[in-house]
């Protein structure tokens, strides 16, 4: 099953996609944890877009859309992945339906700008696995502490108020468009087109995994 979860930063892409992922069995791909992990072991690329991402600006499309295209080509994607984080762009979208990768489904979570800033500045994340926590709505059994590994979470830098909706400006000018897009897709019945959802973001963690099982035909 190939997924693309779309939805603004905060949505909660990254905490539903760790329960479709594992009921699944198919790989989790951020984009975002692919760019932090290059900027913490400080390779090229890393330092190339540490900056844009820091100040929640977009890393150009034709970096994004080679380091997808190499990610998706490697062996554990040949039973399908979840895309969290691209497509970001149309040029993004067009490059992925260009590369003959049929998705089965687009799914949207939609979240209003005021909820996200609480979302986000209370957000703690495990670096190594992309687990997400919020102190209030969704704390680690153990404060500043990883459930699984026990490790020390931490606050990501670009999670900071300016940042934060710098990047709700910047989801709406060049993300929010693909909704369009795919809904398009399935209205016309394009050819391998995705089949097109939108969730209500806003609902517990819970009810929204709830809702994904369904669309996806899965047992929660
Ligand atoms: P990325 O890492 O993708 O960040 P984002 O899109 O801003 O999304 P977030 O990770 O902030 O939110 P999320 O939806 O995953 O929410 P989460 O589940 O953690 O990208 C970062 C940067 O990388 C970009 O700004 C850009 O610079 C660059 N980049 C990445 N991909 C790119 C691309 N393709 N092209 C160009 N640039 C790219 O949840 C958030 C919080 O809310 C958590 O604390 C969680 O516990 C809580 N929460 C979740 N669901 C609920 C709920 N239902 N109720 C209450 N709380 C909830
Ligand atoms: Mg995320």
């Amino acid at each position: 099953m190939k997924i693309i979860l779309l939805g603004c930063p905060g949505a909660g892409k990254g905490t539903q996609a760790q329960f479709i992922c594992e009921k699944l069995n198919i790989p989790f791909i951020s984009t975002g944890d692919m760019l932090r992990s290059a900027i913490k072991a400080k390779t090229e690329l890393g330092l190339k877009v540490k900056k844009i991402i820091d100040d929640g600006y977009l890393v150009p499309d034709d970096i994004m859309i080679d380091l997808l295209k190499h990610r998706i080509s490697a062996p554990d994607c040949q039973r399908g992945f979840l895309l969290d984080g691209f497509p970001r762009t149309l040029p993004q979208a067009e490059a992925l339906r260009n590369a003959n990768i049929p998705i089965d489904y687009v799914i949207t979570i939609q979240v209003h700008d005021d909820i996200v800033v609480k979302r986000l500045t209370g957000r703690r994340v495990h670096p190594a696995s992309g687990r997400a926590y919020h102190i209030e709505f969704n704390p680690p059994k153990v404060s500043d502490k990883d459930d699984e590994t026990g490790e020390p979470l931490i606050h990501r830098d670009d999670d900071k108020e300016d940042v934060i909706r710098n990047r709700l400006r910047v989801y709406h000018n060049q993300t929010q468009p693909l909704i369009k897009y795919y809904e398009n897709l399935h209205l016309k019945n394009i050819k391998d087109a995705p089949k097109f959802f939108k969730i209500d973001g806003e609902k517990s963690i819970e009810e929204i995994k709830e809702k994904i099982f369904k669309i996806l035909n899965v047992d929660s």
